[in-house]
């Protein structure tokens, strides 16, 4: 009894209005959270094509979603991101050199897209890929980061 006489109604409002105001903070703030997480799952799934569409040994260009494809000697499929892992300029694959050359600090990059010169310090990224119902997708939303190539990186049918 001895409390509640000493909470006056101004009292009782200013923690009131500080409760709320708390609460709307806490609010917003779990929401930008939960955005934050949501956009980083988010997939975007690519269609490439059907599978027998590429052949053993070529590489193929995807200018507008930023990757090659590359299919392997072997059959295996790899999406090698075109974004220098420098300072992110767009490189291309020069038939002639057979190898990825970055035009802004010329960082050249195998058909693996593993650095053969610097300044890039580690290999282009790749994209996930799933094969379903014979269409190659790539997951544009995931690149994944990696210092060398190796074979557990290939996506077999
Ligand atoms: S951005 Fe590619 S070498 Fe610098």
């Amino acid at each position: 009894m001895k409390f509640i006489k000493k909470i006056t109604r101004r009292g009782f409002i200013k923690k009131a209005i500080i409760t709320l105001a708390s609460l709307e903070l806490l609010y917003v703030f779990v929401n930008l959270l939960n955005k934050g997480s949501e956009a980083k799952e988010a997939t975007h799934l690519f269609n490439a094509g059907d599978t027998d569409l590429f052949e053993h040994g070529k590489l193929y260009p995807f200018s507008n979603e930023r990757f090659y494809l590359s299919r392997l000697t072997d059959g295996g499929f790899l999406a090698i991101s075109t974004k220098c892992t420098h300072l992110g300029c767009t490189v291309q694959f020069k038939n002639k050199d057979n190898k990825f050359i970055c035009p802004c600090h010329a960082s050249a990059f195998n058909k693996f897209g593993e650095v053969l010169a610097p300044p890039a310090t580690r290999a282009l990224d790749i994209l996930p890929i799933t094969i379903a119902n014979n269409k190659v997708m790539i997951d544009l939303n995931k690149p994944q980061k990696r210092l060398k190539h190796n074979s557990s990186q290939i996506t077999y049918a």
